[in-house]
């Protein structure tokens, strides 16, 4: 059976919003063979990322940066997941107060150092999540899962 790993950082109600539709998409009842695999940042290991066939990851942003915990988690999984990984694909979602940029320029750098291969547009939401957000991040959870269907 296929696997998507969510890798997420989720320190506020909003944030644990975006999440939420996240998952609710990638275990939508319209997939199936797809188990569904979610780990905060600060708990993933390498061995979650080699045993998955897609990623979303999920952050705030955090002093014009992705949060410090996805980037422990990158810290831990890098040179672990190097090549193993290469070409899976990805997707990702990022939470702000006023400005994702630099958040976005982060998560980008380091997977196009994974190869990974985004699959999906990233979600951006600044401030409390509209309808429209949450339906994108649904999307971008059933894009992921729908991907690696048996
Ligand atoms: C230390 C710190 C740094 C932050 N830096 C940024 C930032 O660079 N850009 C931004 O848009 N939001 C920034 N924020 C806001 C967070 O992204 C926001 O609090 C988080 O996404 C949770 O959203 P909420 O507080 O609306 O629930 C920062 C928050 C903290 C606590």
């Amino acid at each position: 059976m296929a696997t998507l790993l969510i890798v997420h950082h989720t320190p506020s109600p909003h944030c644990q919003a975006l999440f939420e539709a996240v998952v609710s998409g990638a275990t939508a009842p319209d997939i199936a063979g797809v188990r569904v695999e979610r780990r905060a940042a600060l708990a993933a290991t390498a061995s979650d990322v080699l045993a998955a066939d897609a990623f979303v990851l999920g952050t705030p942003a955090n002093l014009g940066y992705m949060s410090g915990a996805l980037k422990h988690f990158f810290d831990q999984v890098y040179y672990p997941c190097l090549d193993a990984t290469r070409g899976r694909p990805f997707g990702y979602y990022v939470h702000g107060g006023n400005d994702v940029t630099g958040a976005m320029r982060a998560i980008e750098t380091v997977t196009t150092g994974l190869g990974w291969r985004s699959a999906a547009e990233p979600v951006t939401v600044i401030g409390e999540p509209g309808r429209s957000d949450l339906e994108a991040c649904w999307e971008l959870g059933a894009t992921l899962a729908a991907g690696v269907m048996d």
